[in-house]
């Protein structure tokens, strides 16, 4: 039987997850393939717990599950202890542990909420786009790091930026299938004019274009995608880019969108296998108050159902109950507007719920 692992993590996590699960369940009865839940600590809660944010027992879970839905990590509460044991490293460890090296970040813009972006509409009407970012390799993971003391007595911190070209090509192959089935168009973004590693980057990439005749590859160092991004951003159809540059170009994107609430993500391994989860974060300053946006982490569900059980039928499903639910003008407090009706985070996911079972 198909198993994900299911972990709430902190702040708004444990709230937009129950909504989720609601979902998950509809979908259950609806279908004849049932996917099993079981649950785990991850983050902050799994430190409060176990004094690690990824325990071993949520680690052996992950592994042996199918997928793995995730809320959100981290908060204030945490963000004095060691580095070693912050609610982040929960994540990282996760990505890494279970070789999540493909990282897909949609930015679609949704009709009903054109006006909710800080762009004119003109300029994002119709915004479709996706990021590539690799995942598990980059200055995130890099050799040597730390904090070292100087013989003058001054500290210094360093990090690494490094990449293979085997890390590079299989992140580029991902990217260039991506561009296959969308637009066609995949533009790699770098630093190739300052950052060696990102020099060869731009080479691999270049050298995969050939296996790839239907998708035309471009390439833009990061400072002018970042700019871009926010000129003309219909421009892009797929951007594939390094662990940190797809780290703040994919926040940017998602903000176009006019709420970060309404996006998803999916971190896949070389088999399928993957994480799924809202890109925006733990929100802490609005937790516990059942105000916050379940529609990333729902949209979340239907991408794990596309990408990882094959089930496109139930995703379709999925995201034309959000359209509807849209369409009949309710809202979270994030993409409110005059003249529609504001909803707590649980109306809204039941409001999906209901869609569902009314198709
Ligand atoms: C993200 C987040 C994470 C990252 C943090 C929470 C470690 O910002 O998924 O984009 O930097 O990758
Ligand atoms: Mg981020």
């Amino acid at each position: 039987m198909s198993k994900v692992l299911v972990l709430p993590g902190d702040g708004i996590g444990p709230e937009i997850i129950a909504e989720a699960i609601k979902v998950l369940e509809t979908i259950n009865t609806l279908s004849d393939q049932s996917i099993a839940v079981d649950t785990g600590l991850v983050g902050g809660a799994a430190y409060d717990e176990h004094g690690h944010p990824l325990p071993q027992e949520t680690l052996a879970k992950a592994k042996d599950c199918d997928a793995v839905l995730l809320g959100a990590v981290g908060g204030r509460k945490w963000e004095s202890l060691d580095i070693a044991v912050r609610p982040e490293k929960g994540l990282l460890g996760l990505r890494a542990e279970l070789g999540l090296f493909a990282n897909l970040r949609p930015a679609l813009l949704y009709p009903q909420l054109a006006d909710a972006s800080s762009l004119k509409p003109e300029l994002v009407s119709g915004l479709d786009m996706m990021i590539v970012r690799e995942l598990t390799g980059g200055i995130y993971f890099g050799q040597p790091r730390g904090v070292r003391t100087l013989d003058n007595g001054e500290r210094e911190g360093f990090n690494t930026l490094v990449y293979s070209e085997s890390e590079i090509k299989r992140i580029g192959h991902i990217a260039f299938e991506t561009a296959q089935r969308r637009g066609g168009r995949l533009c790699s973004v770098d630093k190739a004019n300052v950052l060696e590693c990102t020099e060869l980057w731009r080479e691999v990439m270049a050298s995969l274009a050939s296996d790839y005749p239907d998708v035309s590859l471009s390439h833009m160092y990061v400072d002018n995608a970042a700019m871009q991004l926010v000129r003309e951003p219909k421009q892009f159809d797929v951007i594939v880019t390094t662990n940190m540059f797809g780290d703040i170009l994919s926040d940017c994107a998602a903000m176009l969108t006019g709420s970060i609430g309404m996006l998803p993500s999916a971190s896949l391994d070389a088999n399928g296998k993957g994480l799924y989860e809202p890109i925006h974060g733990s929100a802490p300053d609005i937790a516990g108050q059942n105000i916050a946006n379940p529609l990333a982490t729902i949209l979340s569900v239907a991408l794990m159902l596309r990408c990882t059980f094959g089930q496109a039928a139930a995703a379709d499903m999925i995201e034309r109950a959000i359209n509807a639910v849209l369409d009949d003008g309710l809202r979270t407090v994030d993409i409110m507007s005059a003249g529609m009706t504001q909803v707590s985070t649980s109306v809204m996911g039941d409001a999906v719920v209901a869609k569902l079972k009314a198709a």
